[in-house]
């Protein structure tokens, strides 16, 4: 897979879009992530899987990190099944399992400029308008009631440092406060034998990821990890 980016990255660097990709998100605290996020000041263009996505210069941007695209890659998914898009930024992680067959799909956000961002992105190349739904939500808090899902998603923050604005939400998680909640509540939003997909990294606290997993009684299963800028990419499935 190629990622090019345009606006701000040179002619050579972009066909050498892999290597861009391992130089960002080498940092423990998540600062060069945040830096490359910064020097957008106006919505820009961003190439992947043959979409052509507009990132708004607050939304996390997918090819700038080692997990977004990793575990497009490793989702798997069968037919009729629907799908919970947790923390959907630009709306990519909906966009692939709505290309790779999913039924219906709810993607949310907790930051009102990737709602609208993940809104237009989703228009763009997917017409029939009843097979997925993008809103505003802190974690479940706007979900209808009783909803359930096969598959859920969600390609957490995982530095473990303040957030001082919405962008930053993307990349830190203060003590771990939104992982917590979410593992709190995942087993009330999976169907019968249904599975989350997240990604963590030993740039994150794996151990605290492990202790909230075993704390709620979830099952959890790395299906895939890669090594990158001297640190494991894991992806996991989650189950009851
Ligand atoms: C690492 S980005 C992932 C974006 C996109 N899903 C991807 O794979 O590229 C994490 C996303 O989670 C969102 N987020 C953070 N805290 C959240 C919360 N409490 N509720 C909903 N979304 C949240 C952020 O706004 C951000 O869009």
């Amino acid at each position: 897979m190629q990622f090019l980016l345009n606006n701000r990255i040179e002619i050579n660097e972009m066909i050498k879009g892999i290597e861009l990709e391992s130089r960002i998100e080498s940092s423990q605290d998540g600062t060069r992530l945040l830096k490359e996020h910064y020097k957008h000041v106006s919505s820009y263009m961003i190439n992947v899987a043959d979409w052509n996505l507009s990132i708004h210069p607050k939304v996390f941007c997918p090819v700038y990190s080692h997990s977004s695209l990793f575990l497009m890659e490793n989702i798997k998914i069968k037919k009729g099944t629907n799908v919970l898009d947790m923390g959907t930024g630009c709306g990519i992680q909906a966009m692939n399992v709505l290309g790779k067959g999913a039924d219906c799909v709810i993607a949310v956000d907790v930051n009102p400029m990737a709602v609208k961002c993940a809104r237009e992105n989703l228009a763009k190349y997917f017409e029939d308008k009843r097979k997925y739904k993008v809103f505003e939500s802190d974690l479940f808090e706007n979900l209808p009631m009783a909803c359930s899902f096969n598959i859920i998603i969600f390609n957490l923050p995982f530095h473990n440092r303040p957030a001082k604005n919405l962008l930053e939400l993307s990349i830190h998680d203060k003590n771990y406060r939104t992982m917590k909640k979410f593992f709190l509540s995942l087993i009330n939003y999976l169907k019968k034998n249904g599975q989350a997909y997240v990604p963590f990294s030993t740039l994150g606290e794996l151990d605290v990821f492990y202790e909230t997993l075993e704390r709620n009684n979830l099952n959890y299963e790395m299906i895939a990890h890669k090594y990158e800028a001297n640190y494991r990419w894991d992806i996991y499935i989650i189950y009851k």
